[in-house]
């Protein structure tokens, strides 16, 4: 993908969650206070239609079946592992967070509690990372204090090892990665780059959280839907190029130095977070991983 400006995509999952919080608290399937403040014009206008017009706020899942609810349930699979290594003490103790892709994720204020003082490292393009800047100060008051640091990088052009550390980043500390709605967007060889890239700048046992696209092979009408709506996301400037089936990640991320801790496919995710009639896109799936020792 060439970056000409800030990312849609990140805009549209931002818009995901911000939506989330017009359901009842025990229908949600997250709990994003902050998004809003993210929304661009036109998001912020499919926000305030969506609170305003009870039916409109499905056109979401008219449009796109079950995207919404596996972007809000990933995240929150992702949410779950962060707040488990968070809450873990001594030997264990994760010092540093880093986010790669970040988009308007706002974890960092979320999690501002639990972090107490670690340093969060977003990573995204310069465009991105700039816009989420420039909002992050105009709403400083609306935000929690934390430590946020922001790098901007390419990963399919440049190695973000030396922007990191002049950033912060503890070289060999114990760290929590996530890599949420990215991998998809990379190629192959970006993403085992990536993978190299975590293992060898964080301590062994640092757990990483992703999500992967993958192929739907069934012969029907809606996974040759699935298949047919992943390519237009090209349109957006953001087409996907990295597939890898669920039965294969594994053994992916051991040749990369990864052991698999979790994986949650459409099915568990809609078992484990969807408390309603939604259904859950099935063509991603979520995983929990840690490197090798
Ligand atoms: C779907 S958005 C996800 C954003 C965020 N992780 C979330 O889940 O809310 C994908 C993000 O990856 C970033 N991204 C995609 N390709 C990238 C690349 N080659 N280098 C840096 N960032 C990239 C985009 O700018 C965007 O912010």
């Amino acid at each position: 993908m060439q970056e000409t400006s800030p990312s849609r995509t990140a805009e549209v999952v931002c818009l995901f969650r911000a939506l989330e919080q017009r359901r009842e608290a025990a229908a949600r399937i997250l709990d994003d206070p902050y998004a809003h403040l993210f929304l661009g014009r036109s998001t912020t206008a499919a926000l305030r239609a969506a609170m305003a017009a009870g039916p409109l706020a499905e056109l979401p899942e008219r449009f796109l079946p079950g995207l919404s609810a596996f972007v809000l349930a990933r995240h929150r699979f992702m949410d779950d592992a962060l707040a488990r290594a968070l809450a873990r003490t001594g030997d264990e103790r994760v010092q540093q967070l880093v986010v790669l892709g970040a988009g308007y994720d706002t974890r960092a204020w979320r999690f501002a509690e639990a972090l107490a003082g670690r340093p969060v490292f977003e990573i995204d393009f310069p465009s991105t990372s700039k816009r989420k800047d420039d909002i992050a100060t105009k709403t400083a008051r609306s935000l929690p204090g934390t430590v946020v640091r922001r790098v901007q990088v390419d990963f399919l052009r440049e190695t973000f090892e030396e922007p990191l550390v002049r950033a912060g980043f503890v070289r060999g500390a114990a760290t929590f990665v996530v890599w949420e709605g990215v991998s998809m967007y990379l190629t192959r060889a970006a993403v085992k780059a990536t993978l190299g890239l975590v293992r060898t700048l964080c301590a062994p046992g640092t757990e990483l959280v992703l999500d992967c696209w993958f192929l739907l092979d069934a012969p029907d009408l809606r996974a040759a839907a699935h298949r047919f709506s992943a390519n237009l996301l090209h349109l957006l400037g953001e087409p996907v190029l990295f597939g890898i089936h669920p039965e294969d990640v594994g053994a992916f991320l051991a040749r990369e130095g990864f052991a698999l801790i979790d994986l949650a496919d459409a099915a568990a995710l809609t078992q484990r977070y969807v408390r309603d009639q939604r259904s859950v896109y099935p063509a991603n799936f979520v995983v929990h991983a840690r490197s090798a020792a």
